[in-house]
C-alpha cells in the first residue's frame, strides 16, 4: 500500500514522533525501490512537488490544521521532518545511477582478499631438502615418470626375474609384451633410474639431487600411497668414501630438521649399492626419548629413532652400465641415497596422515600459505 499522509487528531509530541517515523519508513522503502532516472523523477515529484507533494501535504495537514496551542510544537517537528525528507531524497539520487545503496562502493572498507595459492607442503619440503644439497654444490637432475625396465631395474643391478624386484610392487604399462623386456614401459618405482640417465649424459665428477614422483601398487593408508615423492642423491668422483656419505647426510639432516638431530647408520641391502645402509635420525617429535610426556611416542614407535632414507656406495656393477662415459669402476667411486619427500614433510610439519597431502582440501593446504 502506497503511503498517504494521515490527518492528525492527536498533536502530542509522542503522536507527532510516531507519525514522522512512519513517514520516514515509507520514504526509505520507496527510495530503495528507485533504480532508474524515470523512477527517481517520479519519486522526487511524489515527495517534493510544490503542488500536492507529500511534503506540501504534511505542511497543510499537520501544520496548518494544528490547533493553536500545538502549532509551535508541530512546527518544530515538521521542520525536522522536512530536512530529513530532503536529505533522503538526495540520497536516492545515487541509487538512480544503477546501484542500490548496498552495492555502493565504500572505499573506507578493507578490500576483498583474493585467495592466492600456496606451495604444496610436499613440494616445499622437497625443494628445501634439495636446497640443502644445492648449497653443498649439488645440481638438480630430473627424469621421466614413465620409465623402461632397463633404467628402473636392470641398469640398477636388479637382473630380470631377480627377487629384489619384488620389494617394489610395480605398476606396468599395458600392452608391452611384444617388446624385449628391457624396453617395456612401467611407472618408475623410485627416482634411482635418473642416476643412470644422468651418468649417461654427464661425465664424472657429478653431484646431483633428483626430486620426483614415483608409483607403486600399494593401497593407500596413513603412511602409503600409490603415488608418492622421492629425493635421490648421487655423488661420483675419484675417491669418494663412506665417510663422505656419512658426513654429507649428517650435515643435510641437521640443516633440514635442526642442529640437535642425531644420525645413525645401520646395515641394509639395495641391489645398486654395496655396502648399503639405512639412515635413522633421532626422533624429532620426542627428541629421542621414545616418550611424549608419559605416553609412548608413535612416530618412532617408542624407539627414539626414525628411518629416513636408504643409501650406500654405488655398486661397481652399476658403473659397468655407464663405463663408456668415464665411469670405470676401478677409477671412480660414489655414494647414493634416496628418501621419501612425503615422509620428511610429514615429520617436519607434524602431519600424521599421508593421505591429507593428496585430498586437495584447501583448509589443510592453506596452512602453508
Ligand atoms: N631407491 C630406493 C627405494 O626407493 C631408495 C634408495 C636406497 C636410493 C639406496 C638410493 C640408495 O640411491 O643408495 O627404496
Amino acid at each position: 500500500m502506497a503511503y498517504t499522509v494521515p490527518k492528525l487528531t492527536d498533536y502530542s509530541p509522542s503522536a507527532l514522533e510516531k507519525s514522522a517515523a512512519e513517514c520516514i519508513r515509507a520514504l526509505s522503502e520507496e527510495a530503495s525501490a528507485v533504480h532508474n532516472d524515470a523512477g527517481l523523477k517520479a519519486f522526487r515529484d511524489r515527495w517534493l512537488a510544490r503542488k500536492n507533494g507529500i511534503l506540501t501535504q504534511i505542511n497543510d495537514l499537520w501544520l496548518k490544521g494544528a490547533p493553536k496551542e500545538s502549532k509551535r510544537n508541530a512546527g518544530i517537528r515538521v521542520n525536522e521532518l522536512k530536512v530529513r525528507i530532503q536529505e533522503l531524497v538526495e540520497g536516492a539520487h545515487v541509487s538512480a545511477a544503477g546501484e542500490t545503496a548496498a552495492e555502493r562502493i565504500d572505499t573506507s572498507l578493507p578490500g576483498i582478499r583474493r585467495p592466492i595459492g600456496a606451495e604444496h607442503p610436499v613440494l616445499r619440503a622437497s625443494r628445501e631438502m634439495c636446497a640443502v644439497f644445492q648449497r653443498m654444490g649439488y645440481a638438480i637432475a630430473e627424469g621421466p615418470v614413465v620409465e623402461t625396465d632397463y633404467y628402473n631395474f636392470e641398469a640398477l643391478n636388479f637382473p630380470p626375474n631377480h627377487p629384489a624386484r619384488d620389494t617394489q610392487d610395480t605398476l606396468f604399462i599395458a600392452g608391452q609384451q611384444s617388446k624385449p623386456q628391457r624396453e617395456r614401459l612401467l611407472l618408475r618405482t623410485h627416482t634411482s633410474p635418473v642416476q643412470i640417465r644422468t651418468m649417461e649424459k654427464l661425465r664424472p665428477p657429478i653431484r646431483i639431487v633428483i626430486p620426483g614422483v614415483v608409483h607403486r601398487n600399494d593401497p593407500p593408508d596413513a603412511s602409503h600411497s600409490p603415488m608418492f615423492h622421492q629425493i635421490e642423491g648421487l655423488a661420483v668422483d675419484t675417491d669418494i668414501t663412506f665417510g663422505d656419505l656419512k658426513g654429507t647426510l649428517d650435515h643435510a639432516m641437521k640443516e633440514f630438521f635442526g642442529s640437535s638431530v642425531k644420525t645413525s647408520f645401520r646395515p641394509s641391502f639395495f641391489p645398486f649399492t654395496e655396502p648399503s645402509a639405512e639412515l635413522f635420525i633421532s626422533c624429532i617429535i620426542c627428541g629421542g626419548s621414545g616418550k611424549r610426556d608419559s605416553d609412548p611416542c608413535r612416530p618412532c614407535k617408542q624407539t627414539g629413532w626414525i628411518e629416513i632414507l636408504g643409501c650406500g656406495m654405488v655398486d661397481p656393477n652399476v658403473f659397468e652400465f655407464v663405463k663408456d662415459n668415464g665411469y670405470d669402476p676401478r677409477k671412480v667411486s660414489g655414494f647414493a641415497f634416496g628418501m621419501g619427500a612425503d615422509r620428511i614433510a610429514m615429520l617436519k610439519y607434524g602431519v600424521d596422515d599421508l593421505q591429507l597431502f593428496f585430498h586437495g582440501d584447501v583448509r589443510f593446504l592453506e596452512q602453508w600459505a
